[in-house]
Order: C-alpha cells, then sequence, then structure tokens
C-alpha cells in the first residue's frame, strides 16, 4: 500500500481539496482508496462526537468506509494551532497509534491529510515529519498559488527533504483567483524543485488530471 501525506505551504491553501481530487481520481483509474486526518482542530458536536470538516470531505471521497473516529483520533474543538490543544489537554499525538490505524485497512493509496504547513507541531514533542515517518508515508506537497507562494514552497521543499522524508511531488494549487504572473510562477518553481508537479489546479478546476503514474509505481 502507498501511504501519502499530504501537506502544503500554509493552512488553508487546498490540501484537502486537494486530497479529495486526488482520492476521485485514483478512484476513476481503479485503485482502491483509504483516507485519514489524524490530527485536526476545529469540529462541532454532531451528538454523535465531535466532527471536523476535513475529516468529513475525506471520507466522503475515500471507497473504505471506516469510523469517524479512526479516521481523525485527534480532534480539537477549537480552531487553533493543534499542539496548544493537546497540550492543555495533556494528550499526546501517538504515531505509533496512527501506524497501527493506517496498517488496519488495505487500500491500494492511504491518503493522510496533515495540519497547517510542514513545520506546524501535532504536540510538545512531535512533528509532522515524525508523523509521516511513522507512517511510511511520501509526502505529498500543495503549494497554494498566490504572491509569496515561492518562498513558502521553496522552504517547504528543502525542509520536508532535510527531515529525510521522501517527497514524491508537488501540486500547484490556485488559490488566489487573480493570482498575476500564475504561469510565471508555476515555472519559476518547475525549475527548481526536482520531483514532479503533479497537478496544475486553476482556480475553481474541479476535475484536474493528476500525473499518478509518476509516483503509483
Ligand atoms: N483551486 C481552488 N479553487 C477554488 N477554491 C479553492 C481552491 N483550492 C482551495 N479552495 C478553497 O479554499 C478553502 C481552503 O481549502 P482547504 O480547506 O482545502 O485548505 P486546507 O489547506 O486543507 O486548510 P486547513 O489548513 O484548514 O486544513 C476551501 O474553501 C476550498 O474550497
Ligand atoms: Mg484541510
Amino acid at each position: 500500500m502507498k501511504h501519502w501525506y499530504i501537506t502544503g505551504t500554509d493552512t488553508e491553501i487546498g490540501k484537502t481539496r486537494v486530497s479529495c481530487q486526488l482520492l476521485q481520481e485514483l478512484r476513476r483509474q481503479g485503485f482502491s482508496t483509504v483516507a485519514y486526518k489524524p490530527v485536526a482542530s476545529g469540529a462541532v458536536d454532531t451528538g454523535d462526537g465531535w466532527r471536523n470538516d476535513d475529516a468529513l470531505q475525506l471520507i466522503h471521497a475515500s471507497q473504505a468506509k471506516i469510523a469517524y473516529n479512526v479516521v481523525n483520533p485527534w480532534c480539537f474543538e477549537e480552531a487553533v494551532a493543534p499542539h496548544l490543544l493537546a497540550e492543555e489537554a495533556g494528550v499526546d499525538i501517538d504515531t505509533a497509534k496512527m501506524a497501527e490505524i493506517v496498517s488496519r485497512k488495505p487500500a491500494d493509496v492511504a491518503v493522510i491529510e496533515g495540519v497547517g504547513g510542514w513545520l506546524a507541531p501535532l504536540d510538545t514533542g512531535t512533528s509532522q515529519a515524525d508523523m509521516a515517518r511513522a507512517l511510511n508515508a511520501g509526502v505529498i506537497l500543495v503549494v497554494g498559488m498566490r504572491l509569496g507562494c515561492i518562498n513558502h514552497a521553496l522552504l517547504s521543499v528543502g525542509r520536508i527533504l532535510d527531515d529525510g522524508l521522501p517527497l514524491l511531488g508537488w501540486v500547484a494549487n490556485q488559490i488566489d483567483p487573480e493570482m498575476s504572473r500564475y504561469q510565471d510562477n508555476i515555472d519559476t518553481l518547475k525549475a527548481r524543485i526536482k520531483q514532479p508537479l503533479l497537478a496544475t489546479i486553476a482556480w475553481e478546476e474541479n476535475q484536474p488530471d493528476f500525473s499518478i503514474n509518476a509516483i503509483i509505481n
């Protein structure tokens, strides 16, 4: 099974949207899928328990139907940096527990969404690099295409590689519909990131093409 850890250049730049589109594309191509959001902050009480919208979207887009608290074992109510809430609650984000969960449900591909950008901590002592490593995952970086993204993207790529994680590729996701010189920015990043550009997603594009072949084998 392939484990893909989806990170981004920032919060709110399209990790969930791109993850769901990737899950749909995998299913279209006949691959079985499962998705996880190990740690989430920002949740509503449905009466059935706390639910985070990212996790619900991922469940909807993935083929394997598994219990909410397995998809999202650490769900915090307030929409703030999750390590603060984990600290306050005295909760440890247990990467070994997540690895055990991910190993339970075989599918061709497991898509795992991170939190915020790459260096957003999970708890005081646990980084997203720790999580991706424990899950034996390759990393996909979603670049939110807007002014400032070149710096964010190149810093993220450098740090993912310094952390020793395999960077499978990156996705250019246009988060600012009015971004000037959009294509020039993509070309600038293509010239500087040696891993493959897996998809270019325009603002409001609903069915992007992904170069899945580049990473599925
Ligand atoms: N290409 C796009 N076109 C139009 N809207 C987009 C696009 N990409 C993202 N969005 C919108 O931007 C918002 C943020 O996207 P999303 O929730 O996927 O970000 P995220 O990186 O997962 O955020 P978080 O850090 O909260 O997990 C959503 O409303 C989403 O629909
Ligand atoms: Mg998200």
